[in-house]
């Protein structure tokens, strides 16, 4: 295994990570002394002056996305859940189950992550996903409440309790959270980073494009208006991860070639799962759409944080979903794309457009 190192990297890999103090009186909070971890934060949230200023600009954004799932109609989807086939309610069932673990397990992990951040401008912005992850989670309850029937409710959140590769699924993915909780070090710190990149970045996407390719074919499509904004909200996860990574990189002990196979294992439980849950029993969506799509995606994925793609097939450059790109709303880029590095957003929007389709 190839240990990348450089000067900059500070720790050794079974150094104890360290979680900052609740009130750190000694703490020195300039500019010049900030750093995202171990700096000597005195845990004040000092605003006025950021060493990171994209993290304003981003949490900004953040705050503007807020949105109330319960606003969103489902009416339609309600008559619509029995004119899907079998296959395709068992796989709304599965896919709404998956990501109520997803979302149950950012909202759980994020806090352990954030308690070792010495940076209070990340810690903000580390707040608020903690805020939305929780949120997802009542918006899933919001779609099983009204959409799913009341003898099927309780089936949707114990899924992974009778389908095993559920259980797989979430049990590989809990296990790099797992490891960093029962041996706090510099080296699984790094790996429990990793892990939520590849949670943001790589596992909602096979889902969303489920409930996309159903709002093609006019059916559930308030599962879809939900889906897209929660879409948008994990897309600007995906942009705080894609700045903490490469920053990680330059101050943890890590090893790029680990960084691979991380990627690597974890397309392959995705298409896995989604194999599992959709396989080519959906229209629009076969084994090889998903091997594509995934691929796709950790190729963007590792380029957004400076690694060369994994898999260099033309095929794997590009999205085979593209088609769905009117039902995820992701063409309203301008807001986003115009106001990301800027902290200067002073105007509140309520919107509903999903922006950064070309980084899904
Ligand atoms: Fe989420
Ligand atoms: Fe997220």
């Amino acid at each position: 295994m190839t240990y990348c190192l450089s000067d900059s990297i500070l720790y050794n890999s079974t150094e104890k990570m360290k979680v900052n103090p609740i009130f750190n009186p000694g703490g020195d909070d300039r500019i010049e002394a900030r750093s995202i971890w171990f700096g000597n934060t005195t845990n004040l949230m000092q605003l006025n002056d950021v060493r990171y200023s994209w993290a304003i600009g981003l949490y900004q954004q953040m705050r503007e996305n807020f949105w109330i799932p319960q606003k969103l109609d489902l009416t339609q989807d309600v008559t619509d859940y029995w004119n899907l086939t079998p296959e395709e309610r068992h796989a709304y069932d599965g896919i709404l189950s998956y990501l109520t673990f997803l979302d149950s397990v950012q909202t759980c992990n994020i806090p352990h992550l954030k308690s070792s951040i010495t940076a209070p401008e990340i810690s903000l912005c580390m707040a608020e996903q903690l805020s939305q992850e929780a949120m997802h989670n009542q918006s899933y309850q919001y779609i099983i409440e009204t959409v799913i029937p009341s003898d099927r409710r309780s089936a949707v959140y114990d899924f992974w309790r009778t389908d095993s590769v559920l259980r797989d699924r979430c049990e590989f993915v809990a296990g790099f959270y797992q490891q960093y909780i029962d041996n706090p070090t510099t080296e699984t710190y790094f790996i429990a980073l990793l892990a939520d990149y590849l949670l943001e970045g790589l596992y909602f996407y096979n889902g969303f494009i489920y409930f996309y390719n159903l709002a093609s074919r006019m059916l559930m499509p308030g599962s879809a208006d939900i889906f897209k904004t929660i879409n948008r909200d994990e897309l600007s996860h995906v942009r705080l991860f894609q700045r903490l990574i490469p920053e990680a990189m330059q101050v943890f002990p890590h090893s790029v070639d680990r960084i691979y196979e991380m990627f690597d294992s974890a397309v392959q439980h995705e298409c896995r799962w989604t194999n599992h849950i959709v396989g080519n029993d959906i229209l629009g969506i076969t084994e090889t759409s998903t091997e594509q799509y995934t691929k796709y995606l950790a190729n963007m994925r590792l380029k957004a944080i400076g690694l060369e793609p994994l898999y260099r097939e033309p095929k794997y450059q590009k999205s085979p979903y593209t088609h769905l790109e009117r039902f995820s709303d992701t063409k309203n880029q301008a807001h986003t794309k115009a106001n990301f590095f800027e902290a200067s957003v002073t105007s509140y929007v309520m919107s509903s457009g999903v922006s950064g389709w070309d980084e899904i």
